[in-house]
C-alpha cells in the first residue's frame, strides 16, 4: 500500500458580476470573434471581493463537502498571482477569515501563475505523504480583473476571476501518484505581468501596478505542446493507458487550445471536462473550479482517475494523477 492523498472535498466560486461578450461594448470586438477563437461566451469579474474572498467561498464550501471540522485544517496554500496585497499572504488572510487563529497551521502562497493549482497539489501531496500534513486546504484564487489593461482586446475578453479549492488528506492505496512539472524561465516575455519597481529613492514617483502582456500566438504553441506533455509523463509514470483515465482536467484557457492536443493525442474530447465557456480563464482557480462543479454536478465520481495539467506564465507546466 502506499501513502496516498484523498481529495475529500471540493468546492468553487465565481465572482459576482457576470459579463457576457457583448458587454465589451467599448472595444473593437465582436461575440463572434470572441467565441470562434477562444470558446469563451462569458466570465465573472469581482466588484467588490478581493482574492481572500472568493477564496474563502470556496473554501467553506469544499470544507462542507469535505464533511471536516474546519479545525483538521493544518495546512493552507493558496496559489494565486493577484493577492490581495503584496503581504501578508491570502493564505494567512484566508486562515483569519476561516477562524483558524487559534489553530497550528502551516499557511502560504505560491505563485506559479496558471501551473499553480496543480504546484499546489503536487506541493501537499508531498507534505501528506511525509506526515508532516494531515488536512490541507488547497486554493487557486485570482482576481484577474485588477492586472487586466481593459482596453487591450486581445487578453481583456480572455479571462475572469474566482477561486476552486480542495480538502486534502492522507489515505493508504494501491495505486501510486504521478506527478510533473517544469520550467522556462527564458520565456518569461511571452507572458508576464509587472511587479513593484525598483525605486530611485532620491526621486521617488507614484507606484503603478502592472498589467498582464500576453503573446498570444506563441503561448497557444507553448500550450498544446504543454497539456500533450503533461499527460504524456504522468501516464508513463502512473503506468496508467489512456483508456483507463476517466477524465482529464486541463488549464481552462482556450477551447482551440484543447481541442488541439485531443485531435493530436486522439482522445476523445469528451474526456476533458470543460467550463471555459462560462467561466473564461481564471488562471490557477481554473482546474479546481471546472473540478468542483463537475463534481457538484455528477460528473465526476467517487473512484474515478483522473489527470489535471495546468500551464501558463514562467513558462511553466505541471500534471499530476488522482484516484477520487
Ligand atoms: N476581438 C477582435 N479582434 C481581436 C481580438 C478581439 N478580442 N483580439 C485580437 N484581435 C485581432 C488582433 O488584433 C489581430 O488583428 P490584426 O490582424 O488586424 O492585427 C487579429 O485579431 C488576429 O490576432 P491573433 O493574435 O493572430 O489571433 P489568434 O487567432 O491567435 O487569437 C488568441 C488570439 C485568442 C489570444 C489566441 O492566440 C490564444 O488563445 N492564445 C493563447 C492564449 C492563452 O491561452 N493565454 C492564456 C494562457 S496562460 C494563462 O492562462 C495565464
Amino acid at each position: 500500500m502506499n501513502d496516498n492523498v484523498k481529495i475529500k472535498g471540493m468546492g468553487y466560486a465565481a465572482a459576482q458580476r457576470r459579463i457576457n461578450n457583448h458587454d465589451f461594448t467599448w472595444l473593437d470586438t465582436s461575440d463572434e470573434w470572441i467565441t470562434s477563437r477562444t470558446g469563451i461566451n462569458s466570465r465573472y469579474v469581482t466588484e467588490t471581493e478581493n482574492t481572500s474572498d472568493l477564496a474563502l467561498r470556496a473554501a467553506l464550501s469544499a470544507i462542507e463537502d469535505a464533511k471536516i471540522d474546519k479545525h483538521e485544517i493544518d495546512t493552507i496554500i493558496v496559489a494565486t498571482f493577484t493577492p490581495d496585497m503584496q503581504t501578508p499572504s491570502v493564505a494567512s488572510i484566508l486562515q483569519a477569515k476561516l477562524g483558524l487563529n487559534d489553530c497550528p497551521v502551516m499557511a502560504f502562497d505560491l505563485n506559479s501563475a496558471c501551473t499553480g493549482f496543480v504546484m499546489a497539489f503536487q506541493t501537499v501531496s508531498a507534505f501528506i505523504q511525509t506526515g508532516r500534513t494531515k488536512t490541507a486546504l488547497i486554493v487557486g484564487a485570482e482576481t484577474l480583473s485588477k492586472v487586466m489593461n481593459w482596453n487591450d482586446r486581445s487578453t481583456c475578453v480572455l479571462f475572469g476571476d474566482g477561486a476552486g479549492a480542495f480538502i486534502c488528506t492522507q489515505y493508504a492505496s494501491k495505486e501510486s501518484m504521478a506527478h510533473f512539472a517544469n520550467s522556462r524561465g527564458d520565456l518569461e516575455d511571452v507572458l508576464s505581468a509587472e511587479g513593484l519597481q525598483i525605486q530611485d529613492i532620491s526621486n521617488a514617483r507614484p507606484l503603478t501596478g502592472g498589467t498582464l502582456k500576453m503573446q498570444g500566438q506563441a503561448v497557444f504553441r507553448f500550450a498544446i505542446d504543454a497539456i500533450s506533455d503533461g499527460i504524456r509523463q504522468v501516464i508513463e509514470q502512473s503506468k496508467w493507458s489512456l483508456d483507463e483515465v476517466d477524465y482529464i482536467i486541463p488549464h481552462q484557457a482556450n477551447m482551440r487550445i484543447i481541442a488541439h492536443v485531443a485531435s493530436k493525442m486522439k482522445i476523445p474530447q469528451e474526456k476533458f471536462i470543460i467550463n471555459l465557456e462560462r467561466f473564461g480563464n481564471t488562471s490557477a482557480a481554473s482546474i479546481p473550479i471546472a473540478m468542483a462543479e463537475a463534481k457538484a454536478n455528477g460528473i465526476l465520481k467517487e473512484g474515478h482517475r483522473v489527470i489535471m495539467v495546468g500551464f501558463g506564465a514562467g513558462l511553466t507546466w505541471a500534471a499530476s494523477t488522482a484516484v477520487l
